[in-house]
């Protein structure tokens, strides 16, 4: 695997690639890859030849110093992981290299996307996240860019990104890894104390009762049901649960036909802030 720091060694290898006639796949992460990140390079591998990896701690989409500060990196055990899946590129720069003036979010305007669920609870982070992906878009090319459903919003958000910016580009969603009890494998599950990594699974364990209330209920009384069963719980605390229109991400209050609804949630274990999310 080629490993560059710098846009400009990894956009002269590219360019020499380019006249090969090669098909850009791009997986851009935060690093602490697990089983998740690793399936959307696999489903990369299916429909491109060139694979591209970015591991990059984004400083502007976290509203909380702390969780940037706390945010795991484990560089040289990604790069074996990367390495064992026959990884092509992967572009680690150090923040001035995709930062060169200052470290700042350009404000986006995602069409009302970007004011629900997390851009309601996390100050900024869409335009962190638009300011990064679209500044690595630049630099990768790729023709294909894949996605998790585990951040459903972030994946419309980017979609709308490419659509309004006209970029060349294909988003392509992947579904949701979980490890075997059901918990969604995330980048901050390693950093849960034992005892809320026990008890996180009740998040996914939820959303399916939900999922299955959803069929006889409206969302708002399954909403209601949602944070009652948190409100009983001794360590979750839930921050939010929204039943959404999976275009428009509103709220929804009433089931329409025809619609196609999401279930979202974010909990608290202690310090660590977990999200999922469940297609109903
Ligand atoms: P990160 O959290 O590292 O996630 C990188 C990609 O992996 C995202 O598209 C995310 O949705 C996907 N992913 C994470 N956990 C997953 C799981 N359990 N199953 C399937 N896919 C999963 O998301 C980011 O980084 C950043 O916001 C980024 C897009 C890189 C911009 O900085």
């Amino acid at each position: 695997m080629q490993v560059f720091e710098t846009k400009k060694d990894l956009q002269d290898y590219l360019f020499k690639k380019s006249q090969q006639n090669l098909t850009i796949g791009f997986v851009p992460t935060m690093g602490a890859l697990h089983e998740g990140h690793l399936s959307l390079i696999k489903k990369a591998q299916k429909k491109n030849n060139l694979i591209v990896v970015s591991i990059f701690v984004n400083p502007t989409q976290f509203n909380n110093p702390e969780d940037l500060i706390k945010y795991p990196k484990t560089l040289k055990n990604d790069i074996t992981l990367l390495e064992s899946i026959h990884c092509d590129v992967l572009f680690s720069p150090p923040v001035h290299e995709l930062y060169t003036d200052k470290v700042l979010a350009t404000s986006f305007n995602f069409d009302g996307l970007e004011h629900q669920m997390e851009g309601k609870f996390r100050e900024g982070h869409f335009d962190g996240v638009g300011t990064i992906v679209k500044t690595l878009f630049e630099i990768v090319k790729p023709k294909n860019a894949y996605f998790g459903e585990k951040d459903f919003q972030q994946l419309q958000i980017i979609k709308q990104m490419v659509l309004k910016h006209q970029l060349p580009i294909k988003i392509k969603g992947g579904k949701i890894f979980r490890e075997k009890d059901g918990l969604a494998m995330s980048s901050r599950n390693a950093a849960l104390l034992m005892e809320y990594r026990k008890a996180a699974p009740f998040i996914f364990k939820i959303l399916k009762k939900a999922k299955k209330r959803f069929s006889t209920q409206n969302p708002d009384e399954v909403t209601r049901w949602v944070e009652k069963q948190f409100k009983k719980h001794p360590l979750l605390k839930l921050e939010y649960f929204t039943i959404a229109d999976q275009k428009t991400l509103k709220t929804a209050h009433l089931k329409e036909s025809n619609q196609q609804y999401r279930a979202f949630i974010a909990v608290f274990a202690d310090k660590i802030r977990l999200i999922d999310n469940i297609q109903l």
